[in-house]
């Protein structure tokens, strides 16, 4: 059923979790999956990059290490989540913004980055298409998605929640968003089950 694979809950959601966010997610993401994540966008010291689902800017700062807080635009659904990320960064750009009509032209970054909020989105296979869509001919667009529990239980579990793609289902969005030289990687927390999230990127 996917309860929040629907923007408008996705949105009252994040509202009242963001109170704790910043407490809970370093159990499910780690430093080292974070690094990953941005190492999959192969970024310059000066690339332009958009990070969709910004949420309170644990990827952001990651990113902002790499590139510089200038370079860096965030776009995310939910102002009660975004609005830590801008005090962390206030000199990168912050959009509230839906990550299935991106408010930027067509090839405006040289990388895009999404970590943990493909989840929420109700059409994965858009949002993959409008980050193809604004990052320029041979940058990287790069996803972290939880991945579908192995165990039945487990899984029946989590797709009540919200979406948990397959490792190949997120190789086929890809491919349909016309990406190309994908690399992927299933990882987690070391405490967690190991592969908890899959980490996909490719070349526009
Ligand atoms: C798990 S949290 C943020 C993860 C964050 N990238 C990090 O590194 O911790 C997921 C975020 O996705 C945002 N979100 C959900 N649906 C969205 C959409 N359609 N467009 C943009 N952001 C969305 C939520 O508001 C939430 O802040």
């Amino acid at each position: 059923m996917e309860f929040l694979k629907d923007k408008k809950r996705a949105r009252y959601f994040y509202k009242y979790f963001s109170k704790i966010y910043d407490f809970v997610n370093p159990f499910f993401y780690s430093d080292e999956m974070r690094k990953t994540v941005v190492d999959f966008a192969d970024l310059k010291k000066d690339s332009k990059v958009v990070e969709i689902g910004c949420g309170t800017g644990f990827t952001t700062a990651e990113i902002v290490r790499r590139v510089g807080e200038e370079n860096v635009t965030a776009v995310d659904l939910t102002p009660e989540q975004m609005i830590k990320a801008i005090k962390r960064f206030p000199k990168a750009n912050f959009l509230r913004g839906d990550a299935e009509n991106l408010p930027f032209r067509d090839a405006s970054f040289d990388a895009s980055i999404s970590a943990g909020s493909i989840e929420y989105w109700p059409n994965p296979q858009r949002g993959i298409e409008e980050m193809a869509r604004v990052t320029k001919p041979g940058g990287r667009v790069v996803i972290l998605a939880p991945r579908k529990p192995d165990g039945y239980i487990a899984r029946k579990f989590a797709e009540s929640i919200m979406l948990f793609p397959t490792t190949d289902e997120c190789v086929e969005w890809f491919k349909n968003a016309g990406l190309k030289e994908i690399k992927y990687v299933e990882t987690g927390p070391y405490f967690f089950w190991s592969k908890l999230v899959v980490i996909i990127s490719g070349v526009v």
